[in-house]
């Protein structure tokens, strides 16, 4: 029996790596254990909560505010004493995060073997998104399995030097999650949605928008609210402080604008999927909306998504008022042929089944 360690921190991690925790640990050539930083508190426990998934190990590491080294050197020092008296044959990580870099650093300090989920994402502006840009160049550099979620991740992969054959393209887990919450699952919470009003879902919570970026892409929600009477939003505002204040600044009071808590995953999936349009800074959702088909405003100036580009579902706007503003209008504007064009779901991120590839190629590698 292979033991396999998955270290996972943050809300998106969770919600990736829960659909192949439950594969694996289904496995008997497996011995699974969870590792959770505890890089976010509330958002990451709702989040493996929504999956019954609860971890072996918690490092506990959230502060308020914290900075970027505060969390790697936490979970460099904590991770290196779990690895020490594990002694796991893998250690799995997903994407970008500060926990997926120092756990991935982690085990390879140690000489752990390391598989990466979601490998291959790249913008190629290292500042763009500031950290995870470094962060998945860096993984991709120590990690001895490379599951690509597309063709083009592993193109990408290649063209830095790394073996084919440590490269598997398997779709994306964040697909199978979206099955799972959408077919197996109920929603903890339904909204009454109004028949006369399109629902839009605004989120953002990057680190290179704090700042200006942050405070137009809210100034612009405020302007589109404003000029589009039929409009509902629903926006899930992010845990981070840099990210409540500014929105409690720009967007108290202003009617049709719901600011909420976080909802549970199944809950938001489902709200998703009855969205009319989603404007976001968001790695996952750009990726969900592609795959549900909902026409997506990307708040950013390049995307790592470059798929759902292609495909049609996902469109830059910039983090500019007036960007984000017109394409916006644009595409609310009546029977906009630009808003049905991209009104169509896309397999580009898998079929639903990116774990049971990824726990066979585990069970013929290891
Ligand atoms: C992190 C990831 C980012 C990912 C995002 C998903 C890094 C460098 N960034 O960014 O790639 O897109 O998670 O959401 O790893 N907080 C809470 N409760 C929570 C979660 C966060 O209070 O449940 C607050 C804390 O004050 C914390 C702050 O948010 O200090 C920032 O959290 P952090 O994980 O450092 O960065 P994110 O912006 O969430
Ligand atoms: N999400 C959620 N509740 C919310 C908003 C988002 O469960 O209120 C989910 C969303 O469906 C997606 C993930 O959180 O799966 C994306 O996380 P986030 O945007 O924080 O991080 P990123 O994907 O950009 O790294």
């Amino acid at each position: 029996m292979k033991k396999i360690m998955v270290v996972l921190g943050t809300r998106p991690e969770a919600i990736k790596l829960c659909p192949l925790i439950r594969e694996l640990k289904q496995r008997p050539a497996f011995d699974v254990s969870i590792c959770s930083t505890g890089q976010h508190r509330a958002m990451l426990d709702s989040a493996c909560a929504a999956f019954s998934v609860k971890p072996d190990f918690d490092m506990d590491v959230m502060r308020t505010g914290q900075t970027l080294s505060d969390v790697t050197a936490r979970i460099l020092k904590k991770a290196d004493e779990i690895l020490v008296a594990e002694q796991p044959d893998l250690v799995l990580v997903q994407g970008d995060t500060t926990t997926a870099f120092a756990g991935a650093l982690s085990a390879f300090h140690r000489r752990i073997p390391i598989g990466h989920i979601e490998a291959g994402l790249r913008t190629y502006c290292i500042r763009e998104p500031f950290p995870e840009e470094f962060h998945r160049q860096a993984i991709s550099h120590i990690a001895d399995y490379h599951f690509a979620p597309t063709v083009t991740a592993k193109r990408n992969l290649l063209r830095e030097g790394i073996p084919d054959r440590s490269i598997f393209i398997t779709g994306n887990t964040v697909v199978d999650a979206l099955r799972i919450t959408l077919t197996e699952k109920k929603p903890l919470y339904q909204w009454n949605l109004p028949p006369d009003k399109r629902v839009v879902i605004f989120t953002a919570h990057r680190r290179e928008s704090f700042g200006e970026p942050i405070r137009n892409m809210l100034l612009a929600l405020r302007k589109i609210v404003e000029t589009t009477p039929d409009v509902l939003v629903f926006f899930p505002v992010h845990h981070n402080p840099e990210v409540r204040r500014v929105a409690i600044e720009i967007l108290k009071g202003v009617p049709r604008i719901r600011m909420l808590e976080p909802p549970e995953i199944v809950t938001f999936h489902h709200l998703l999927s009855k969205a009319y349009l989603v404007l976001t800074d968001s790695g996952g959702i750009q990726e969900e909306a592609s795959a549900l088909g909902i026409p997506t405003i990307v708040m950013r100036y390049s995307s790592e998504r470059t798929e759902g580009i292609r495909a049609g579902v996902l469109k830059l706007a910039g983090s500019g008022e007036e960007g984000i503003v017109s394409l916006a209008q644009r595409l609310l504007a009546p029977n906009s042929e630009d808003y049905l064009a991209m009104r169509k779901p896309s397999a580009i991120y898998g079929d639903g089944n990116a774990s049971v590839r990824i726990a066979n190629i585990l069970e013929k590698e290891l």
